[in-house]
């Protein structure tokens, strides 16, 4: 266990901004809000050990990430972003509805479906708009929901991506393989909407595969990608939210923490992250 993120006693009280995901992709939202909102104290939680999450049941979802927040929690992150597409999809609802009212009612969780989904929702009636995401994302149909409240008159296309977490877990993140599966799933998207004016990249790890993918998808459809979406995002909630902008204490400091070997951690890390970082480990 490494010193530097254990709880201490501190003379002025650190209240973080909590970084929650199933791994390292998670890494890539982060590394948006930090560019964004630098002042900040971040901790961030790759629950590695249990990766991945995308093709897990509900209830496995619910309880790891209820489990991760709440050692956030204990870690004084006074609010907690849930990079994890498919943790938001399947456990942000009943965190918020349950979980903070009972037993946490100062402290804040916000997931990255809301936000994205009023990025879709900027294009105009009668757009047609993709995603890609994992198995349990895209069943979850949180996506659809949130955008048929914001924008009904956009045409949503949700296509489950299986195999891109894997490849870039594994650091093929360019190449013939990949192509393959971009393209596969690409014919895929447009076999259920002939045009397609913007694709989200609905997960964590895809962000990682953004030139690749831009040099497959036509330059007409305009391609997302979450960490643009999300700083900006909890930027804006923090200036409606001063209350808990006023509790953030603001030293630049940055600290990860995996379920898993830190070895492993640092090594994917820079790949996500673009510089060295080192992780202590947790048991949750
Ligand atoms: N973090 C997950 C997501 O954004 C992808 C990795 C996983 O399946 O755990 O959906």
């Amino acid at each position: 266990m490494q010193a530097g993120w254990r709880k201490k006693s501190h003379l002025f009280p650190v209240m973080r901004i909590g970084i929650f995901d199933s791994g390292f992709g998670g890494l890539t939202v982060y590394s948006a809000i930090r560019q964004r909102l630098p002042q900040y104290d971040y901790l961030y939680l790759g629950d590695n050990a249990r990766t991945p999450y995308g093709s897990r049941s509900f209830e496995a979802i619910l309880r790891f990430t209820t489990e991760c927040v709440e050692y956030l929690f204990d870690q004084d992150c006074a609010l907690v972003v849930i990079a994890c597409n498919t943790a938001s999809a399947k456990a942000l609802r009943t965190i918020q509805q349950k979980l903070l009212p009972e037993k946490y009612p100062d402290r804040r969780v916000l997931g990255v479906i809301r936000p994205s989904a009023e990025a879709l929702s900027h294009y105009p009636a009668g757009s047609r708009v993709a995603l890609w995401a994992t198995e349990g994302t895209v069943r979850s149909d949180s996506y659809a929901m949130e955008l048929a409240k914001l924008a009904p008159g956009i045409q949503l296309t949700q296509i489950i991506c299986p195999m891109l977490v894997p490849l870039v877990e594994s650091g093929e993140i360019s190449g013939e393989g990949l192509d393959y599966f971009l393209k596969r799933y690409w014919h895929e998207t447009l076999s259920l909407s002939p045009n397609v004016n913007a694709l989200l990249l609905a997960c964590t790890h895809y962000p990682l595969l953004y030139p690749a993918i831009r040099r497959i998808i036509p330059v007409e459809t305009e391609i997302l990608v979450q960490g643009e979406i999300v700083g900006p995002s909890l930027e804006n909630y923090l200036r409606r939210h001063p209350e808990m902008k006023a509790r953030l204490s603001q030293n630049m400091a940055e600290n990860f923490l995996t379920t898993d070997q830190t070895e492993g951690f640092g090594r994917l890390a820079s790949l996500f992250l673009g510089r060295n970082v080192t992780a202590g480990q947790v048991q949750i």
